[in-house]
C-alpha cells in the first residue's frame, strides 16, 4: 500500500514528521507538497494529491491542514473518497473498521507530532470490518451517482 501526502503551509511540519515516520517504516509514499516556506492554498494540494490517486500512483493519502477541516472537505468531493479527520486514536481506529477510510485528515495546528503518529499507525493497521459497514458504504456510494 502506498501512501499520499499532501499539507498547506499550516499541516507542512506535522507532514514532514508524518514522512519521516513512513520512510523509517518502509512505508512507500509520494510527497505532493506543499514544499517549505511555501503559502499554499490548502485546495490545490488536496486536489493534487486526490487526483494523483485517481490515476493510481498511490492507494490511500494522509492530508494536513491547520485543523484537518478544510482537507476533509475537499477531499469528500472526490468520488470513492472517504475522508475522516481524526483527532484521536479511537477515531483513527473506528474511521477504519466502520468507516474504511481511505483519506486521514489531521490537524497540524491541533495535534502534537506523537499523538499525530499514533493516529496514523492505528489508520495504517487496522482493517474495515465489512458486514453491515459495507451495506452503509454501499449506500453512500450510491448517493455519489444520485441514486440514494
Ligand atoms: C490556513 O490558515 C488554514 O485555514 C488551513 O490550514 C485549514 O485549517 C483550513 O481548514
Amino acid at each position: 500500500m502506498k501512501i499520499g501526502l499532501a499539507s498547506d503551509h499550516a499541516g507542512f511540519k506535522l507532514k514532514n514528521g508524518i514522512l519521516s515516520y513512513l520512510d523509517a517504516n518502509n512505508i512507500p509514499f509520494k510527497d505532493y507538497g506543499c514544499g517549505p516556506g511555501e503559502k499554499a492554498d490548502y485546495v490545490d494540494f488536496a486536489a493534487k494529491a486526490l487526483k494523483g490517486r485517481e490515476i493510481g500512483e498511490c492507494d490511500r493519502l494522509i492530508l494536513v491542514c491547520g485543523t484537518g477541516l478544510g482537507m476533509s472537505i475537499v477531499a469528500n468531493k472526490y468520488k470513492g473518497i472517504r475522508a475522516t479527520l481524526c483527532c484521536d486514536d479511537y477515531m483513527a481506529e473506528m474511521s477504519r473498521k466502520h468507516n474504511d477510510s481511505n483519506c486521514l485528515t489531521l490537524g497540524g495546528r491541533i495535534l502534537p507530532l506523537d499523538e499525530a503518529l499514533y493516529i496514523v499507525s492505528i489508520w495504517l493497521k487496522t482493517k474495515f470490518e465489512a458486514g453491515r459497514h459495507q451495506e452503509r458504504l454501499d449506500k453512500i456510494a450510491k448517493m455519489e451517482e444520485n441514486r440514494y
